[in-house]
């Protein structure tokens, strides 16, 4: 694809299913970038079909699977008809591990197939993946079911991706793709791989797939130079995201020093090099409160394709934030009541984390210690070595206790929160717990959530992804078919 058919507006992915099919098709069909967040779908389908799956649209998707045998056999167990009655448990699914059962493996694969294949449904823009490097047990069946679907890009921050590069040349092929696992307190000799067979898969000859973009998400010129150099294969443009936007952060170069309300600083080395990104001659977009025309012209201006937009969309109709979140956060812009919290600890990753502070949700420290500390989604949990070629698991946000017997430091659990359930509450498929505590939500957002009112016209109290693109390409002129565009 040449650079001038690239799309200015990227929207960027939002775990976990913030941005769903629905949110990344209305982009798409506005000519834009829409990105589904790959994020956890096993556990997003799995509630999905057990909440009524309203309107059909999982199941429609899933009966277009292309591997026989595996969606009726995810329907019979998950679908329930008109959806479990209010308060009701919903079914739980076994976690990510080294060596996943073929029932898991199903969910990771068609989880990510239904959501890509229903973004891409009925027209023929562009769609993408964001999957976050550090969450590595479902990657590579992840990238798959995404694939099956005919995904365009995949986009990953979150750590460093160097090796998917080569995972999507692998699958592409149809070869057997492996992802080294990070395992604490193994020998640097000892290596651990996560593996995935295509041909095994599909029991006999590989479903051809095509091969999408791959565009890390970074946030320094140097990393860009690495990637661009030392990647496993090619990589065909970059994010350069601040530490503005939403969701995860990287951390502030040097040593980390917090502001008096204990919010890491950051300073002039934490400014990506737009001239040394440049260099490396690939398209990129910039991401962290740009959703602006005046900072889409002064993005294109420093050389970029254009830009990645996530809080904008976070709160438009088509996002899968529940209503009751998006009303209330609205509401609160339109106040100029609403800030963001730049948490240090909340994430069990250990990366800084962006916070809307909220009432009822996790943000606030009273029902943060309310809540009787569980582990039962897992995404965020980091493998250690136990002995010989046996890994466990461990979570700084699960019983503390439990914790600590896998050799885990008390000093991480402090202040950490169980961020998969809180983000799945927030998009109204939250479990209730054994011991009936609902979990309830926690929020995050970029530092743009305080002026996202901006986008309600006078008596509105909603808005669409097409305003937000509409507001963004306002000073850009129109494709013709005659000249050069922008693309539009
Ligand atoms: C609700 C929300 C969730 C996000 N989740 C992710 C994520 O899972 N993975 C990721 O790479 N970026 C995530 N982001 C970052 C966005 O993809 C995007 O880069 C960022 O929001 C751009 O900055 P802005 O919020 O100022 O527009 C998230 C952002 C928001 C607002």
């Amino acid at each position: 694809m040449s650079q001038r058919d690239l799309p200015i507006i990227i929207q960027g992915g939002m775990g976990v299913a913030v941005s769903n099919w629905r949110l990344a098709r209305a982009v798409s069909q506005l000519g834009q970038f829409g990105v589904v967040s790959g994020t956890a779908l096993d556990v997003v389908l799995v509630r999905r079909l057990q909440t009524g799956d309203p309107g059909g649209h999982a199941r429609r998707a899933v009966a277009q699977f292309p591997i026989p045998g595996i969606a009726e056999r995810v329907l019979d167990r998950y679908f329930v008809p008109g959806g479990v009655g209010n308060g009701e448990r919903l079914r739980s699914h076994p976690m990510g591990r080294l060596n996943p059962s073929r029932s898991l493996e199903d969910l990771m694969v068609l989880g990510n197939f239904v959501e890509i294949y229903l973004a891409k449904e009925g027209h023929e823009g562009r769609v993408g993946v964001n999957l976050l490097t550090k969450i590595q047990a479902p990657t590579i069946p992840s990238l798959y079911g995404a694939m099956l679907a005919g995904v365009d890009a995949v986009l990953m921050g979150a750590g460093i991706p160097r090796e998917i590069p080569r995972v999507l040349d692998d699958l592409a092929a149809g070869r057997p793709a492996e992802l080294r696992l990070d395992v604490k307190e193994a020998a640097r000799d000892e290596v651990f791989k996560l593996a995935f067979d295509p041909g095994a898969y599909c029991g006999g000859d590989p479903v051809p797939v095509r091969r999408p973009d791959f565009y890390p998400i970074i946030s320094s010129a140097v990393l860009a130079t690495m990637l661009a150099k030392k990647a496993t294969g090619s990589v065909e443009g970059f994010i350069v995201e601040g530490p503005t936007a939403g969701g995860h952060n990287a951390p502030p170069r040097g040593k980390l020093r917090l502001s008096d309300s204990g919010e890491p600083i950051y300073g002039d080395k934490d400014v990506a090099d737009l001239e040394q990104v440049a260099a490396v001659g690939l398209p990129f977009w910039l991401a962290g409160s740009y959703a602006e025309p005046e900072r889409v012209a002064e993005a294109l201006a420093a050389g970029a394709t254009g830009v990645q937009v996530g809080t904008a969309f976070a709160y438009c109709d088509e996002s899968g934030f529940s209503p009751e979140l998006k009303t209330a956060v609205l509401a609160r812009s339109r106040e100029k009541s609403v800030e963001v919290f730049t948490d240090p600890v909340a994430s069990p990753t250990g990366f800084p984390f962006k916070v809307v502070p909220l009432e009822d949700t996790m943000s606030e420290q009273p029902v943060y210690e309310k809540r009787t500390r569980v582990c039962d989604l897992g995404y965020l949990r980091t493998a250690y070595r136990i002995d010989g070629d046996t890994v466990g698991w461990r979570c700084p946000s699960e019983p503390v206790g439990d914790y600590l017997r896998k050799g885990g430091d008390e000093a991480d659990t402090v202040g950490r929160k169980c961020v998969c359930n809180a983000l799945l509450a927030g998009i109204g498929l939250g479990q209730v717990q054994k011991s009936g505590e609902p979990e309830l939500p926690l929020i995050t957002s970029g530092d743009d959530v305080a002026r996202v009112a901006r986008f309600l016209k006078p008596g509105a109290d909603s808005y669409t992804a097409a305003d937000v693109v509409e507001y963004l390409l306002r000073d850009i002129p129109r494709r013709s078919s005659e000249g050069p565009g922008f693309g539009r």
